[in-house]
């Protein structure tokens, strides 16, 4: 049995690939009635919280491996780690960031706060490090909807971006044979380096009509996501990181996803095909 922690963008899409695999996944929720589908894929729902240890130990029984993939919150997580040390869960997949205990963004440090507690509980384990997901894209989707154009703070920096489903599916592939991944880490990106500019062309191309790309200030861009409705602490941390996509953080590509999956990662021009509805 493989628990997955939680169903976001990453780890929902795992357990469906896993269930199309036939393996049994449960998967920790706390609001059940959300992920009907996932439940009609076969899988095992547990109703729990991150920060209810007890609710995570019960949906630790039997489990083998562990897809830790949440908002990242060290508490939070390291729960989910002491639960399955308890319980001699096996191996834990952990999705994480281009992380470092120097890094100028908060959720970075504690991504190597939660990656320094898996090393010492002694579990077997394998780090996903993400590049940006194409998925983040589609929070500026109403306003190129409403507006035919965004603004962001990162410049004409290019990342390495990646389709949340692509990550989804090196977990899935992890996941259902964890043993050959033991304490290796892998840098999870797209195909190839892109700009806001080339996404902005991508989509262009894709609705039929120029969408506009302009450049905003940290703190103009901060704010626009805040009136967006993004907690202000996340607003935040997010303009760090788009200010430092503008001085190239973001800029690196590897092979791990074609490695591991055996077929290229998906392109943002697949990407935005497949979203086309959210942004017209
Ligand atoms: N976004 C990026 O560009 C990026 C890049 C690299 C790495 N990452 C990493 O990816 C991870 C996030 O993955 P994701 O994008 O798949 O997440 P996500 O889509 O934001 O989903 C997070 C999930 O956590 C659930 N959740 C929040 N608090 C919870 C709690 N107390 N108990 C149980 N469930 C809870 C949420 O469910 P409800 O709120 O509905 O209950 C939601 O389903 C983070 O570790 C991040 O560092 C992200």
């Amino acid at each position: 049995m493989i628990l997955v922690t939680t169903a976001g963008k990453v780890g929902a899409e795992a357990v469906l690939l896993l269930r199309q695999q036939g393996v049994p996944v449960r998967v920790l929720v706390r609001h059940p009635d959300t992920v009907q589908g996932l439940k009609e894929a076969g899988a095992e729902i547990a109703t729990g919280d991150l920060d209810a240890p007890a609710s995570i130990d019960a949906a630790m029984a039997g489990v083998t491996a562990v897809l830790l993939v949440s908002p990242g919150v060290p508490a939070q997580e390291m729960n989910v780690i002491r639960s399955a040390a308890r319980t001699s869960a096996g191996h834990v997949i952990k999705v994480t960031s281009n992380a470092s205990a120097d890094s100028p963004i908060a959720r970075r440090r504690w991504q190597t706060e939660i990656e320094a507690g898996l090393t010492a509980s002694g579990l077997a384990h394998t780090l996903l490090r993400a590049n940006a997901y194409m998925q983040n894209v589609l929070a500026l989707a109403p306003a190129i909807a409403k507006t035919s154009g965004f603004g962001s703070s990162a410049g004409q920096g290019r990342v390495g971006m990646i389709d949340a489903r692509d990550v989804a599916a090196v977990a899935a592939r992890i996941a259902a044979a964890p043993d050959a991944y033991a304490g290796s880490a892998y840098w999870l990106t797209g195909p190839g380096l892109i700009s806001y500019a080339d996404v902005a062309a991508v989509l262009s191309n894709l609705l039929g009509r120029p969408i506009t790309y302009r450049g905003l200030s940290a703190e103009e861009d901060r704010d626009a996501m805040i009136r967006a409705g993004v907690p202000g602490p996340v607003a935040e941390m997010n303009a760090q990181a788009f200010s430092m996509i503008a001085g190239g953080d973001a800029a690196w590509v590897t092979q791990d996803v074609p490695s591991l999956l055996g077929r290229p990662a998906r392109s943002f021009g697949q990407f935005a095909g497949d979203y086309a509805a959210a942004f017209s």
